[in-house]
């Protein structure tokens, strides 16, 4: 067995005791820039949330958690009476889960820690807010190792296509598809990782690659209009991408292009799955009919870090997310083992393990 070369990258960490600070691998800096963005405000922990500083499923939830620890930590720093420090430590959380609209782990993530928030003193619900925050976080990292392996078991043999960045810096493990893909190369499985360059941010050529190479894995970056091409050349073994939403019946909400993905894959008798975990199915929804899309700003598309690449005057359309229906997914990879079919039942029948 060969090890990965490279550790998986942190993409958050908490710095001090329950006044301390949220710090996050600033995603946008990468992969030319290593700098870490330093949260001691809810303002700056929302900031960072809506302009993809962190980003991924997993990884907002676990911001948002401990967002609601930053806000704690203002109501102590402000010396505010227990009913003050509820009220604004109330307001915050909803506010940080309002930040994006389409990975239900965000909400998820901050119900869970004021769900559990005692009545007191401010500093008391610093104390919980941050021991609940981390117990998120610790619990990511095990979920992560745990879809690793399952996936792992399941990979069928050739060179892998993913879409967008579920990795370490999505994640606060080692990823959920991208986990399985390392943890079937550390297994000994030798592939190639092709990687959709994922526009209009680019998470698959600036953060995926970025993770490949750092590990030691091979992968090639790929225009995401090249993915139809490529499947048609036999080349690829499967598809796995990660997910933002699954409703009850499997349909799957993941960064836009997955469904396109999905399409192709079918039409060319591609396999085609998602590794999630249990805290990204949303079971209040049938189906992705029901799944709140986030649209972002045009100018992401018409000028991506400024650069213009349309004309002033051309209007642009910016969807961050689409839906994949659940007949076009081969298998559901989560902490509990692998959903397949791909149907309400299946779903109901895996979650029931946890
Ligand atoms: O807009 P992003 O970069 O937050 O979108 C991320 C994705 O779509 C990921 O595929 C998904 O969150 C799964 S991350 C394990």
């Amino acid at each position: 067995m060969q090890p990965t070369t490279g550790a998986p990258p942190e993409s958050l960490r908490w710095i001090g005791g329950p006044e301390g600070r949220l710090d996050l691998l600033d995603q946008t800096r990468l992969p030319g820039r290593i700098e870490w963005v330093s949260c001691t405000d809810v303002p700056t922990v929302i900031e960072a949330i809506q302009s993809l500083r962190v980003r991924g499923a997993p990884a907002i939830g676990i911001a948002g958690a401990y967002g609601v620890a930053v806000a704690a930590g203002e109501a102590v720093r402000g010396g505010l009476s227990a009913d003050a420090a509820r009220a604004h430590v109330v307001g915050a959380a909803n506010a940080i889960a309002a930040a994006r609209p389409t990975a239900v782990n965000l909400g998820w993530a901050v119900a869970r820690v004021l769900g559990i928030l005692p009545d007191g003193p401010a500093a008391a619900l610093a104390a919980a807010a941050l021991a609940e925050a981390m117990a998120i976080h610790d619990e990511d990292r095990r979920l992560c190792a745990a879809i690793g392996r399952h996936g792992a078991a399941i990979l069928p043999e050739g060179d892998v296509l993913t879409h967008c960045n579920t990795g370490a810096l999505a994640t606060g493990g080692d990823g959920t598809a991208l986990a399985v893909i390392t943890t079937a190369w550390a297994s000994g499985r030798r592939f190639r990782v092709w990687a959709d360059e994922t526009r209009p941010l680019f998470q698959g050529s600036r953060l995926t690659a970025w993770e490949l190479v750092e590990r030691g894995v091979p992968v090639t970056v790929l225009c995401d209009s090249a993915a139809g091409h490529l499947l048609a050349s036999g080349r690829v073994g499967c598809c796995i991408v990660g997910a933002d939403r699954i409703a009850a019946n499997g349909d799957t909400a993941n960064k836009i292009g997955t469904y396109g993905l999905a399409v192709l894959a079918a039409a060319h008798g591609v396999p085609f799955f998602v590794a999630a975990p249990s805290s990204s199915f949303d079971l209040t929804l049938v189906d992705g009919a029901g799944i709140p899309i986030e649209e972002r700003s045009p100018a992401e598309v018409t000028a991506p870090w400024g650069q213009p690449l349309a004309p002033a005057g051309a209007a642009a359309y910016n969807p961050a997310f689409d839906v994949t229906p659940a007949r076009l997914i081969r298998g559901i990879v989560t902490e509990h083992g692998v959903v397949s079919p791909v149907d309400a039942a299946g779903i109901a029948r895996m979650l029931g393990r946890g």
